[in-house]
């Protein structure tokens, strides 16, 4: 069940090793998203990353990325349902996605099935970011392509099961699930095939190459740190992300204070209280991308206690693919 599942995952994606180089801003600069298709697995777009932090033009961006690799690679949207601005410049960097050949979206938060519908004209597959069984049942009726599984060992904002409790949480749906998070290496990789995904999604190990354009000591920092280094803020972005526990998150505190909480909880001024966290998070984490030495505000998972070198994305999806 689960062989056939990975099959699928390689069949619809069109590549070799069933590892995803999730998006990430900071961290998914063009060279990394290639090295990662290159290597055989599938490199992800970020689109504000692209253009924000690493300053391409969006179809610029995409055609570096083509004249560096031949393999497949794919484009993250993050749906915000109802913010004209944000559906606006998804369907304009959608279009341009499309004219350029992309044939794999990663959708996350809203609703997917008005990117499913263009997808479907376009032969491209969808997979839907989930944490929990009532949003996948509706990626699902939505008609997306496969799952990807954000658990709460995961770098960025995090999931709130283990990788073990969602997969039984949602084996039965009868699409491809991809563990999104605390996957730091090879061995990391093999438990969770066997345990039933039918592949992967890393950030914090594609963060620590050669090819990833954060700052050094952001890199070194994953691989000198551990599991027990990882902690929990909502003050980035309202809901919860994972960060290194470093002296300049400490000083920034890793709870909202009371005012923001109330507003967070309130139906009414909930959307809007994260999206102006998440716009002053957009603003830091630029600076610390751009800026080495800015401040130590580092996403990352719990995968971090594997992960002993800085080396090539390609070494590391390599490594990944002598467990298959
Ligand atoms: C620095 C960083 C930034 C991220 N930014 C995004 C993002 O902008 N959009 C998104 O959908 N996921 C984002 N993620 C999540 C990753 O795509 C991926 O699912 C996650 O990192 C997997 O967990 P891992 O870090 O334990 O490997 C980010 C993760 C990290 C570490």
């Amino acid at each position: 069940m689960s062989f056939s599942m990975r099959d699928k995952l390689l069949q619809q994606l069109g590549i070799e090793v069933p590892v995803i180089c999730g998006p990430m801003y900071p961290g998914s600069n063009p060279e990394l998203v290639a090295a990662v298709s290159e290597a055989g697995g599938m490199g992800v777009v970020q689109p504000i990353s692209m253009t924000h932090i690493y300053k391409h033009d969006f179809r610029e961006g995409l055609r570096l990325i083509k004249s560096l690799t031949d393999k497949p690679f794919g484009v993250n949207f993050t749906l915000m349902d109802g913010v004209k601005v944000y559906e606006q410049r998804n369907r304009q960097w959608m279009e341009i996605a499309i004219e350029e050949g992309v044939k794999f979206f990663l959708t996350s938060l809203g609703n997917p099935k008005p990117i499913v519908k263009v997808a479907r004209e376009h032969g491209i597959t969808v997979y839907h970011d989930v944490t929990t069984r009532s949003f996948a049942q509706k990626a699902v009726d939505a008609g997306v392509d496969g799952l990807n599984c954000v658990n709460n060992r995961a770098g960025g904002q995090t999931g709130q099961v283990s990788p073990e409790q969602i997969l039984e949480e949602l084996g039965d749906l009868a699409v491809p699930l991809v563990c999104a998070g605390g996957v730091g290496d090879e061995h990391d990789f093999k438990r969770m095939l066997d345990a039933g995904y039918a592949g992967v999604q890393l950030g914090t190990r594609f963060l620590a190459t050669t090819e990833c354009q954060v700052p050094d000591d952001y890199k070194q920092a994953i691989v000198d740190h551990g599991e027990d280094d990882i902690v929990w803020t909502n003050k980035l972005a309202g809901t919860f992300s994972s960060v290194i526990r470093t002296p300049d998150m400490e000083k920034l505190g890793l709870r909202t204070g009371p005012i923001t909480s109330r507003l967070l909880k309130n139906r009414r001024t909930k959307k809007l209280t994260r999206m102006l966290l998440l716009l002053r998070s957009t603003q830091r984490y630029k600076k610390v991308a751009l800026n080495p030495g800015y401040a130590q505000y580092w996403q990352a998972g719990k995968g971090i206690g594997h992960i002993q070198a800085v080396e090539s994305a390609g070494d590391v999806v390599r490594r990944f693919a002598g467990e298959l």
